[in-house]
C-alpha cells in the first residue's frame, strides 16, 4: 500500500514542541518499563510460529491467523505523547482476538528516521520499535516485520538510491536498488542490525524472540528493469539466504502483491494488468528460504474504471489462484496480507465494506477449514482513536463502526477455533 508520507510528518511536527517540553521530566529514555519485568510474557514463553508444507504450526499444533496492518506503530511509540496509541490499538487488537500485526522495521531518512543515514541509527525511534514488540508480546499479538519499502514513504528505494548517490556511486535508475552492490550491502547492514538488535524492554535480541513471527524482504517489491524479472528474483535469493544466515528461528516471506511473471505466462491473465512489475509469484517464492507466500488485494485501485461485476470476477479469481498455487505448487501457506475498502472508492459506505470483509474472510476460512494453504488475512489498517491524521480511506477504528469490529472479531473467532 502506497499512502502519504507527509500526514505522518505533519502529525509527528506538531507533537515536537511537546516532545521538547517533555524531555526533562522524561529523561533518557521515555517510557517506565519497571512494570515490564514482573508482567506474564505472554509469548515469550510460547514458542516460535513453525511451518511445515502447507501449515503453520505454534508448538506442534496447526495455528492460523487473522490480523491487520498498521506501518505507524514504531514512529507514533517513539514520541512519549502519543505512544499510548501504540498501548490502545494493540489492546483492542487482542480484544478482537486479531493475533497478528504488520508493521515497519524500517524508516529510513527524513523526519524521525529510524536509520538516519546508511548504518547510522536513532536510538530513541529504535527504543520505540523495542516498546511495540515488548507490548505486541504482551497482548498475545506476533508480529511481521517489514524490513524497507518499495514506495518513498518512509524513505524505501528512493532513499537508499540517495544515499548511494550522494556517496558518488554511479546509479541510473531505483531499479539499482535490486542489483547496485554498496545499495544491496546497505540493505544488509539494516537486515543484520535490526535481526540482533537487544530489545531494551524486554532483554531480548529480536531474532531470539517468539513475539516476532516473520520477516518481509521488502513492502511490495516492484521493478521496472527490462530483465524479464531476473533482477527481483536474483535479489529475493540473495537477500533470504543473508537473511537465514542470521536468524534461522524466525519464518521469511517477500512481500508481494502477487504478480504472475515469466514463469508462468499463461498466469498473466488473472493479473489486474498485464504488468508484472518486475515480480513473479511463483519463481520468487519459490527459494526453500522462503517459508510463505503473500497477496495484496485492491480491486478497488487496480482496477479502477471497471464494473463491480468485473471486480467481483477479479477477486474470487485472483485469490484461488494464488491459494491453489500455495497449495499445489509451491507447498507452502499463504496470507492475504493486505486487503481493505476505502470509503474514497466509488459507491462506497460502510454495508459494502463490512460485506467485503465477510467475503474475503469467509474465503480464508473455507480455504483453512478444508485443510488448504490459506492461514489468513490482514486488513489494511487499523487505527487507534484520535489519529485523524493518519486517515487513509481504509482505516478501521473499531469505535466508529461496530459492526466491521463485530465482523473482524467474528473471523478471529472461528480462525482461531480451527486449531
Ligand atoms: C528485565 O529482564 C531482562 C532479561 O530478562 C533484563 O536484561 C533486564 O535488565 C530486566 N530489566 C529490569 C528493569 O529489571
Ligand atoms: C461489466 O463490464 C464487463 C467488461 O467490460 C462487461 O462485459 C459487462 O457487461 C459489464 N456488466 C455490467 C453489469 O455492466
Amino acid at each position: 500500500m502506497r499512502y502519504k508520507n507527509l500526514v505522518l510528518v505533519t502529525f509527528m511536527m506538531a507533537l515536537v514542541v511537546s516532545q521538547l517540553e517533555n524531555c526533562k521530566v522524561f529523561g533518557a529514555s521515555h517510557y517506565d518499563h519497571s512494570h515490564k519485568n514482573t508482567t506474564t510474557k505472554i509469548l515469550q514463553s510460547s514458542g516460535f510460529i513453525q511451518r511445515k508444507d502447507t501449515h503453520f504450526f505454534l508448538n506442534g499444533k496447526p495455528y492460523y491467523f487473522n490480523g491487520f496492518n498498521a506501518y505507524w506503530l514504531m514512529n507514533i511509540a517513539s514520541d512519549p505523547s502519543t505512544n499510548s496509541k501504540v498501548t490502545i490499538a494493540l489492546q483492542e487488537a487482542s480484544q478482537h482476538g486479531l493475533n497478528v500485526a504488520r508493521t515497519w522495521a524500517f524508516h529510513d531518512g527524513g523526519y524521525n528516521a529510524l536509520q538516519i543515514s546508511p548504518g547510522s541509527y536513532n536510538e530513541n525511534v529504535f527504543k520505540g520499535l523495542d516498546f511495540v514488540i515488548s507490548a505486541a508480546g504482551e497482548n498475545g499479538i506476533r508480529l511481521i516485520l517489514t524490513l524497507v519499502n518499495n514506495w518513498k514513504d518512509d524513505g524505501g528505494k528512493t532513499q537508499y538510491v540517495q544515499w548511494a548517490r550522494e556517496r558518488g556511486q554511479l546509479v541510473k535508475s531505483e531499479n539499482d536498488f535490486f542489483t547496485h552492490p554498496v545499495i544491496k550491502q546497505y540493505y544488509k547492514n539494516h537486515v543484520k542490525t535490526v535481526l540482533t538488535r537487544k530489545n531494551t524492554v524486554t532483554g531480548l535480541a529480536y531474532k531470539d524472540d517468539p513475539t516476532i513471527f516473520a520477516w518481509e524482504l521488502m513492502n511490495e517489491p516492484r521493478s521496472r528493469s527490462i530483465d524479464k524479472g531476473k533482477s527481483i528474483q536474483d535479489w529475493v535469493k540473495e537477500m533470504a539466504v543473508y537473511v537465514k544466515s542470521i536468524d534461522r528461528n524466525h519464518l521469511l516471506e517477500v512481500g508481494l502483491e502477487g504478480f504472475y511473471g515469466e514463469s508462468t505466462p499463461q498466469k498473466k491473465q488473472f493479473n489486474p494488468s498485464y504488468e508484472s512489475e518486475g515480480t513473479d509469484f511463483i519463481s520468487n517464492n519459490q527459494f526453500p528460504e522462503i517459508d510463505f507466500t503473500t497477496i495484496h488485494l485492491y480491486s478497488d485501485q487496480w482496477l479502477a474504471h471497471a464494473n463491480e461485476t468485473t471486480k467481483d470476477v477479479f477477486i474470487n479469481k485472483w485469490v484461488e489462484a494464488h491459494v491453489e498455487d500455495s497449495n499445489d505448487v509451491l507447498r507452502k501457506p499463504i496470507l492475504i496480507s493486505e486487503f481493505g475498502k476505502s470509503s474514497k472508492s466509488s459507491g462506497y459506505n460502510l454495508i459494502k465494506r463490512n460485506i467485503y470483509f465477510e467475503k474475503l474472510y469467509n474465503f480464508i476460512f473455507n480455504s483453512a477449514s478444508k485443510g488448504g494453504a490459506c492461514a489468513g488475512g490482514l486488513f489494511w489498517q487499523l487505527l487507534s482513536p484520535g489519529m485523524d491524521n493518519f486517515r487513509d480511506g481504509y482505516e478501521v477504528i473499531f469505535q466508529e463502526s461496530p459492526s466491521t469490529a463485530n465482523i473482524i472479531a467474528q473471523q478471529s473467532k472461528k480462525m482461531s477455533n480451527l486449531k
